[in-house]
């Protein structure tokens, strides 16, 4: 399958790397652009993070041209600041993150991510003992308003109590084809090209994989690790993401921490629109970080 770093040349311009940069890539994925960070640096350090142990390692494999300069490390982002401090790096000159599920997560079947595919409803972004709770065992075991409200908070689904109430139904539970269609009931899907899973499939993931809490972590954890000078590059591609990284970054350059880059948000040029459709909800928020801390 070939895969496109969404808005590379845009990533690279505002990460502003120099050789000797030291830059943290929050999320590997498959290391699309781990590689191209990689590549701009000789003296300087990629740090390569990623919950997600099989895609860490597909992204060391697919960047080992560059091995020298990389160092791979798995864990969540709220965990990331205690891993970086015993490396022994210092600071920070550019970090990248590009939130969400990597096109292999999205589309292995047996993750559970998608309503395309059949398979066990998993959604959990890292497989081993860090995440037990699966979105089997929120359907399943959670009550109808706690799922209800799940939905609609994390997915602004508004039919999320018809949908809540279909699903306790319906119990057991246990593929996303099932639970696609039990999503789907009622909705007037016909004339939108959108599957009325989304939105389901969507607020199950964030809640499962603590999405929101992780993202607001991170940016908590901002001061501590940038360097005077250094650049944040933030790509999301829900409005609920990007509005809890607008909001931080204003808060920063009030504080006098940061100063926005990107009065406007930055969103994919027409010939990327045109190469990677999948690129098309992305936005694109950078931010230079000014105070020593
Ligand atoms: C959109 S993909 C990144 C794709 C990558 N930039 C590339 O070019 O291949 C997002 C990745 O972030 C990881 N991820 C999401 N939330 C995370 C978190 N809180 N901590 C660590 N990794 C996370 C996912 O496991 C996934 O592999």
């Amino acid at each position: 399958m070939a895969h496109f770093p969404v808005m590379s040349a845009e990533v690279l311009s505002y990460l502003a790397i120099r050789s000797e940069s030291r830059i943290a890539d929050m999320t590997a994925g498959l290391g699309g652009h781990s590689k191209q960070i990689a590549a701009l640096l000789d003296s300087g350090v990629l740090v390569m993070n990623d919950r997600d142990g099989e895609s860490l390692a597909e992204a060391v494999e697919n960047t080992r041209e560059f091995a020298a300069k990389i160092r791979p490390t798995q864990g969540v982002f709220s965990t990331f600041p205690e891993r970086f401090r015993e490396m022994g790096i210092g600071q920070l000159d550019g970090l990248l993150v590009d939130l969400g599920v990597s096109m292999k997560q999205l589309t292995e079947p047996e993750r559970g991510f998608s309503f395309r595919h059949d398979g066990p409803l998993d959604m959990r972004m890292s497989r081993d003992s860090e995440q037990d709770l699966t979105a089997a065992d929120v359907v399943n075991t959670f009550s109808e308003k706690e799922i209800a409200d799940i939905l609609y908070e994390y997915g602004e689904e508004w039919r999320s109590r018809a949908i809540a109430r279909a699903v306790v139904r319906a119990r057991p539970i246990h593929t996303t084809r099932q639970l696609a269609q039990l999503a789907g009931q009622g909705a007037a899907s016909r004339d939108t090209k959108v599957s009325p899973a989304t939105k389901t499939f969507m607020a199950l993931r964030l809640y499962v994989n603590r999405e929101m809490d992780e993202l607001k972590a991170l940016l908590e954890a901002l001061p501590g690790l940038m360097a005077v000078g250094s650049r944040v590059v933030a790509l999301s591609f829900m409005s609920t993401e990007d509005r809890i990284l607008k909001q931080k970054f204003q808060e920063f350059q009030r504080a006098g921490l940061a100063k926005i880059l990107t009065k406007h948000v930055v969103k994919p040029s027409d010939e990327e629109l045109r190469r990677n459709p999948a690129s098309r909800s992305a936005k694109l928020r950078a931010i230079e970080w000014q105070a020593a801390t």
